[in-house]
C-alpha cells in the first residue's frame, strides 16, 4: 500500500435521508418505547448499529440482478444461478434456500433434533440455541476459554476447544446427530476461527463419525482474518479459504442477511441425499418450493452476485478495517471494548464503564439509551436483559454486560462512524451521572424485543 488510508471501494450510487433530531425529540421518543430501542421508529434513529443482518446496501449489480429474477413456481433459472453461486464457495451437493438463517435452523434441527440429543458449537446464536431446544435437544457451548474471556488477546477467540468437544463426542456417543461452528462466532463477540482449529475439529467429528455443520453467515469476515492473522495464509485469495472451509464440513446453515449482502435470503446446503430429502419435504411444509423456498427468484439473484462480491480482496479490508477502526478510537479514548475487535462489531463493555449500576439494574440497556438520548445510535443490549431471566422467572446476572455496534455493509462512511465514537465519549465522560433500569412489563421468552423498562431514581 503506497497511502495509508484505506478508502471504501466504491462510491455512493443511491442515498436514503437520515432524519436529524435533537436531544429533546429523542427523550420523548425512548421514552414512548419504554426504554426499549426495539420499540422506535427508526425514523428516529440517526446511525442505526442494531444489526448487520439485512441492513446492508446492495451494489447496482446486485439491483441489475433483481431484474433479471424468474419469478417461476419450479425451475427457475434464477435458481440455478444461486446454486452455482453457493457452491462456487460451498461445494456441497443439494442448496435449500431458505428466506432468512433460522428457517434452515428450524429445518436441520427438526429433521435431526430431539429429546435425548446435543449439538455442541462453538457458541450458539440465539436462534440456534432457540431452535435446539425447541425441539428437546441440548445446545452446548465449546468454545475456547480465551473466548469466554472479554480481556484475552487470541487472534481466534472463536476456536472450538477440540478436546473438550473429543471428550463430549466420546461421553454422549450415539446422541450427538451433528456438530456445528459459527463463523465468525457472533454471540462471542464476532470473533474468527482459525483454518487450523477447523482441520482439528473436523477431524475429531470423523473420529466419531459425526457430520460437522457450519453456521456460516459471516463466512467472507472468518476468512479475511484467516489471511491476515495465520501463518502461511497471506498469499491465498479469500474465496480459495472459503472453499477449504466448506471442504472440511458435510453442510451449513445460512443467513444471507449478512455476508451475502441479502437484505434477506438464507440456505440449508448438506452432502446427504437421504437428510437433503427430509430437508426438502419439511422445506415444502413451511418455506415453499425446492427451487426458490422461502425466497422470490429476484432476491436468489441479488444473492448469488453479493456472494461474488463478498469475497473481493479491497472490499474485505475496508470492512475489516472500519470495524477495527471504530474499536481503536474507543479504546484510545478510554471506553472499555471487548478485545480482538471483532469482524461485524464492537461490543462496549457496559459492566465495566457503569460499576455503579448493579446487573441486575440492566448496565447494557442504561448504556444503550444513553448513546441514543444522546446522539440517536443505536445499538443492542447483550447481557443481563437479554439472558439474565431463568427458566423458573428468577433473574440472574449474564456472564456480562455488554452494548454490540454492528455496523451494517457498506452503509455508513467514516463521518458517520466519527460520529458514533463522539458520542460514545461524550456518553463515557458522564458515565458517573447514569442510573440503571428496572423492568415494568416482559414476555415470558425473548424479553429483550418487547420488555418495557423505567428508570430507576
Ligand atoms: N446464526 C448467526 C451466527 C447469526 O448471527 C444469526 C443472526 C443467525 C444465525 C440467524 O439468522 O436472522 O437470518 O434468521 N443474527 C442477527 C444479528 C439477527 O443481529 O446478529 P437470521
Amino acid at each position: 500500500m503506497e497511502f495509508r488510508t484505506i478508502i471504501e471501494p466504491f462510491r455512493i450510487h443511491s442515498v436514503a435521508p437520515l432524519r436529524m433530531t435533537t436531544p429533546q425529540q429523542r427523550r420523548d421518543a425512548v421514552a414512548a418505547a419504554g426504554y426499549n430501542l426495539f420499540g422506535l421508529h427508526s425514523d428516529d434513529v440517526m446511525i442505526d448499529l442494531l444489526t448487520d443482518s439485512g441492513t446492508g446496501a446492495m451494489s447496482r449489480d446486485q439491483w441489475a440482478a433483481i431484474q433479471h429474477g424468474d419469478e417461476s413456481y419450479a425451475g427457475s433459472p434464477s435458481y440455478g444461478i444461486f446454486r452455482d453461486a453457493v457452491q462456487a464457495l460451498f461445494p456441497f451437493k443439494h442448496v435449500i434456500p431458505t428466506h432468512q438463517g433460522r428457517a434452515a435452523e428450524k429445518i436441520i434441527f427438526t429433521a435431526l433434533g430431539g429429546s435425548g440429543k446435543s449439538f455442541p458449537n462453538n457458541t450458539h446464536f440465539d436462534t440456534t440455541r432457540a431452535n435446539v431446544e425447541y425441539t428437546g435437544a441440548e445446545a452446548v457451548d465449546l468454545v475456547i476459554a480465551e473466548g469466554r474471556d472479554p480481556a484475552s488477546l487470541h487472534p481466534f477467540k472463536g476456536n472450538m476447544d477440540a478436546a473438550a468437544l473429543d471428550a463430549f463426542l466420546h461421553a454422549r456417543k450415539g446422541s450427538v446427530p451433528a456438530v456445528f461452528v459459527t463463523l465468525t462466532n457472533n454471540s462471542g463477540g464476532g470473533q474468527p476461527v482459525s483454518l487450523t482449529n477447523l482441520r482439528e475439529t473436523s477431524a475429531v467429528c470423523k473420529q466419531h463419525g459425526v457430520p460437522l455443520f457450519l453456521d456460516a453467515c459471516r463466512f467472507a469476515e472468518n476468512a479475511w482474518f484467516i489471511r491476515e492473522r495465520e501463518p502461511g495464509q497471506q498469499d491465498r485469495a479469500v474465496a480459495d479459504i472459503v472453499r477449504e472451509m466448506a471442504g472440511l464440513a458435510d453442510g451449513m446453515t445460512m443467513s444471507a442477511k449478512k455476508d451475502p449482502m441479502g437484505n434477506i435470503g438464507g440456505w440449508l446446503a448438506l452432502n446427504d441425499d437421504v437428510l437433503a430429502e427430509q430437508c426438502r419435504n419439511l422445506l415444502i411444509l413451511t418455506e415453499g418450493f425446492p427451487t426458490y423456498g422461502g425466497l422470490a427468484g429476484r432476491d436468489l439473484e441479488a444473492l448469488a452476485q453479493g456472494l461474488k462480491e463478498v469475497v473481493d480482496h479491497d472490499y474485505l479490508r475496508y470492512r475489516i478495517r472500519s470495524t477495527a477502526y471504530l474499536g481503536e478510537a474507543l479504546l484510545k479514548a478510554g471506553v472499555p471494548v471487548m478485545q480482538p475487535i471483532g469482524g461485524h462489531a464492537v461490543y462496549l463493555d457496559a459492566r465495566a464503564l457503569l460499576p455503579h449500576i448493579d446487573p441486575l439494574h440492566y448496565p447494557g440497556q442504561a448504556l444503550a439509551v444513553a448513546l441514543y438520548e444522546a446522539g440517536g445510535v443505536r445499538g443492542c443490549e447483550i447481557g443481563t436483559v437479554m439472558f439474565g431471566r431463568q427458566a423458573d422467572g428468577s433473574e440472574r446476572a449474564a456472564p456480562m454486560d455488554l452494548v454490540r455496534l454492528a455496523i451494517p455493509r457498506r452503509t455508513y462512511t467514516q463521518s458517520h462512524i466519527d460520529y458514533v465514537i463522539e458520542v460514545c465519549e461524550h456518553v463515557a465522560g458522564n458515565a458517573k451521572a447514569l442510573r440503571g433500569y428496572s423492568i415494568v412489563a416482559q414476555p415470558k421468552q425473548l424479553r429483550h424485543f418487547t420488555a418495557r423498562f423505567a428508570p430507576l431514581g
